[in-house]
């Protein structure tokens, strides 16, 4: 696997991997890469494509309370890791080649950005916009692969890239999770061990939830459950609230596809989850 810093020698490598007939899939991290990342290599390595991954701790959409100077960084074993899985070329801008001197503009997606991460993190969504866009404009695929456990990012960048018509497949792939049922993360290394055992009560109050609302009970008191229950395991509560798994409106249509999101604090570690309902599942 080739490993490029600079933004010419990046449209050089790709220019080469897009051989006739060829496509390139894009997996854009921010590195301390897991088993998640992985599954997304593996989605995006189909045939006649190359892949090419890009890690990138994104200044401009961590909030200034937040985790930037802890974030996991592991350049050696991230390689590693990705050269295993068969990725053909790694992407490793640093701050200055994404956000040189005079850098003055901002992608911001309103709706689909407001609620939820968008309340809690005010800015997030913007930071993730624009590097994403940035990404596209630098690597040019034709496809791009993201976690679903991100999922309201999911919806964002889809929502940017039909408006600003960037003409790449966006493929969401599913949450992979740890045996007991936690969703990976690269932030689940903050937990201790303690915090970690209690962790797995997010996945399950979600998927307790999910049940209940498809067997038609009450969204509200459901939902109403689901805090209490975790507030019983230690978490504290950002949000937890059912939307329309497109549009991220909250009270959706019940025939419509729905997903139940959380957002949950366990000492300075917060955590996401979500879970799909299907109209009539
Ligand atoms: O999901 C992530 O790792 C990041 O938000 C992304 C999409 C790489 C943008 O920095």
């Amino acid at each position: 696997m080739d490993v490029v810093r600079d933004l010419n020698a990046l449209r050089e490598s790709v220019a080469a991997l897009r051989g006739e007939g060829t496509r390139v899939a894009l997996v854009p991290t921010m590195g301390a890469l897991h088993a998640g990342h992985v599954a997304l290599i593996e989605a995006a390595k189909r045939p006649g494509t190359k892949v090419v991954a890009s890690i990138f701790v994104n200044p401009t959409q961590f909030g200034a309370n937040e985790d930037l100077s802890r974030y996991p960084r592991r350049e050696m074993a991230d390689i590693r890791m990705l050269t295993e899985a068969g990725c053909d070329l790694l992407w490793l801008p640093s701050v200055e080649t994404m956000y040189p001197a005079g850098f003055a503009t901002t992608v911001k997606v309103t709706g689909a950005s407001d609620g939820f991460d968008g309340a809690s993190r005010p800015g997030h969504f913007d930071g993730v916009a624009t590097v994403v866009s940035k990404l596209f404009n630098q690597v040019a695929p034709d496809a791009a692969y993201f976690g679903e456990k991100d999922y309201q990012q999911l919806a964002v960048i889809r929502r940017f890239v039909a408006d600003l018509d960037f003409p790449i497949d966006i493929v969401g792939v599913p949450t992979q999770r740890d045996d007991d049922g936690l969703a990976m993360s690269s932030r689940n290394i903050y937990l201790d061990d303690e915090q970690r055992r209690q962790a797995i009560a997010l996945p399950r109050a979600l998927g307790v939830a999910a049940r209940a609302i498809t067997r038609g009970e009450d969204a509200d008191a459901v939902l109403d459950d689901a805090r209490t229950m975790l507030t019983g395991a230690g978490f504290g509560i950002d949000y937890v609230a059912l939307a329309d798994a497109e549009t991220l409106a909250e009270n959706p249509a019940e025939d419509r596809p729905r997903r139940l999101l959380a957002a949950v604090r366990m000492g300075g570690t917060r955590l996401i989850d979500n879970i799909a309902i299907e109209p009539g599942g």
